[in-house]
């Protein structure tokens, strides 16, 4: 927040918005795989997970 705010936060989301409607076209059935631990990367900037496992049926 404030003064510093990423002017780019719009954009960031657009863009994020577009991969994943284009991943979830492209990827059928994409879901969790089993296994994931979800932990976070230990930063105060970037609030992010370490790793996400998924997995997606192979295209007909
Ligand atoms: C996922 C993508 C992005 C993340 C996580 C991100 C994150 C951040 C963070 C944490 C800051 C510092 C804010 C502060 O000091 O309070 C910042 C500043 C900034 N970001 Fe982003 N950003 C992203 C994308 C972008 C994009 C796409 C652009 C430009 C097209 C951009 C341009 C900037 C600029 C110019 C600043 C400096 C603002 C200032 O100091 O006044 N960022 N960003």
């Amino acid at each position: 927040m404030g003064i510093h705010f990423c002017p780019g936060a719009a954009l960031a989301r657009e863009e994020t918005r577009i991969a994943i409607e284009l991943a979830l076209d492209r990827l059928p059935g994409l879901r969790l795989a089993a296994g994931n631990d979800f932990a976070r990367h230990p930063s105060m900037l970037l609030r992010g997970l370490k790793r996400l496992d998924l997995v997606w049926d192979a295209p007909r």
